[in-house]
Order: C-alpha cells, then sequence, then structure tokens
C-alpha cells in the first residue's frame, strides 16, 4: 500500500508581503501562518508524515512551540533550495533517506502560504487522486476577465478564460515521479509542481477546489485569511 506524505516547502522568503519576518511565520489568528496547514495536514489520519522544508539559514521555526504536533508525524529539515522547485526537490531526496518511505508513496506538496486549506479538500483531493495513473492537484476555474497588459499598464487583449483553471496546492504525485520530472526542469522558470509533471508530457489531474484555499500573496489577504479561520472554527 502506497503512503500520503506531505512536504510544505516553507524556505521563502515571500517579498510581495513587504515585510521582515518570512510569509510563512506571520502572525495569522493568533498564530504563525504555517501552523494552520500544518494543523490540517498532521491532523489527517490519511497522512503519514509532514515534512517541512526549511531554508538552512531559518532563525525562526525554533522560536515557536510545535510541541502539539506528535514528533512521529511532524519531521523538519534545514534543506530548502533558492527556488520553490529546489526547496520542494530538496525535500524529496531528504524524505528518501527514511527506510519507512519509497518511491511509489504519493507526496502532497502543499504551500506554506495556503493556511486555509480544510480538511475535506484534502480528503477529497487523496480520494480522487489514489487511483490515478499521473497525480493531480487542487485547482479552481478562472472566474475573472482577463487582461494582457503592455509596460504602460495597459490592456491590449482580452484573453480567453475558456479552460483555464488556477493552480492551487496541495499537488499530488508519486515520490519518483515528482523528484525525476523536478530533476529535469529549470528550477527557476516553474512556480507549481504540475508543470514539472507537464513537462514531462503527463497531464496531471484537476480536482476542484474553492477559492477559501488561496495563496496569502500581499498584506490585505492576512485579514481575509483570518476571517475564514475564524469562521471555521465557530462553525
Ligand atoms: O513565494 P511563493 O508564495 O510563490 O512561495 C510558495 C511556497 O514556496 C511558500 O510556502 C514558500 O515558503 C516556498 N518557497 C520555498 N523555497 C523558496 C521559495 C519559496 O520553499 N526558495
Amino acid at each position: 500500500m502506497s503512503r500520503f506524505i506531505a512536504l510544505i516547502p516553507a524556505a521563502g522568503f515571500g517579498a510581495r508581503m513587504g515585510n521582515q519576518l518570512p510569509k510563512q511565520y506571520l502572525s495569522l489568528a493568533g498564530k504563525p501562518m504555517i501552523y494552520h496547514a500544518l494543523h490540517t495536514l498532521c491532523s489527517s489520519a490519511s497522512i503519514f508524515r509532514v515534512f517541512v522544508i526549511l531554508a538552512p539559514d531559518d532563525h525562526e521555526w525554533a522560536r515557536y512551540d510545535w510541541s502539539s504536533f506528535a514528533d512521529d508525524k511532524l519531521a523538519v529539515r534545514y534543506c530548502g533550495g533558492a527556488t520553490r522547485a529546489d526547496s520542494v526537490l530538496n525535500g524529496l531526496k531528504a524524505m528518501q533517506s527514511e527506510a519507512s518511505i519509497g518511491q511509489d508513496d504519493w507526496v502532497l506538496v502543499h504551500d506554506a502560504a495556503r493556511p486555509c486549506l480544510s480538511a475535506a479538500q484534502l480528503e477529497q483531493l487523496i480520494e480522487v487522486l489514489a487511483p490515478d495513473e499521473v497525480g493531480g492537484l487542487l485547482a479552481i476555474p478562472v472566474a475573472d476577465t482577463l487582461k494582457r497588459a503592455d509596460a504602460d499598464q495597459r490592456a491590449v487583449a482580452t484573453a480567453s478564460r475558456a479552460g483555464l483553471w488556477q493552480a492551487q496546492t496541495p499537488q499530488m504525485f508519486r515520490l519518483g515521479l515528482l523528484k525525476e520530472a523536478l530533476s529535469k526542469v529549470d528550477s527557476a522558470s516553474i512556480t507549481d509542481d504540475a508543470s514539472a509533471i507537464e513537462a514531462m508530457g503527463l497531464h496531471p489531474r484537476l480536482v476542484l477546489s474553492d477559492a477559501y484555499n488561496f495563496k496569502v500573496t500581499y498584506p490585505q489577504d492576512l485579514a481575509l485569511a483570518e476571517l475564514i479561520l475564524q469562521k471555521r472554527e465557530t462553525k
């Protein structure tokens, strides 16, 4: 039986937030942002282990109390790289050195900056993709009209949104396949894992998600994420 292992690349800085503190540690509903995705992943009975990949010089992680997560579930590795893809690839290599983890195990890569992933979305992704040949990702169809801008920030064309989806995470692929795919691409040119799989000629499945699982990117996103988390707690 293949296992399901989560990998959270958390070695980025989050320059667009304009903050001194790396994005994954910004305070959200009284906790560092990464806590919320960790909570969802570590609480899932389907997930065997959760790997967090930090920058080698990360000094923040050790400042917080993570004792609510079981030691045999949460694994922290200081092996992040220069790009997201490098951090994921280094994380996969670190996972591989564990005797209990094999090439055919499923890896669910999830951004630390998507704190509002729900347990239901996670279980749905696993259920749909576990029998799949390739794997896939949570995603939502594009709702807005898309404009192509010129250098003066003027709209020069309207792109058709037909068939376009916004990729989210988790993105779920078998460890061996994902490692091969990420080893072959220019890591600076991709922003998610599925694009490395696509570059191999494979077609990841898009599993319908919702807008709550958005990526916290700009300062105003923090207030929105907080509202979503609060609403969920009071249910
Ligand atoms: O910057 P962005 O929001 O696209 O980052 C997505 C995820 O990738 C974040 O969780 C971030 O910490 C992670 N990342 C990483 N290593 C990098 C760059 C980003 O682990 N070098």
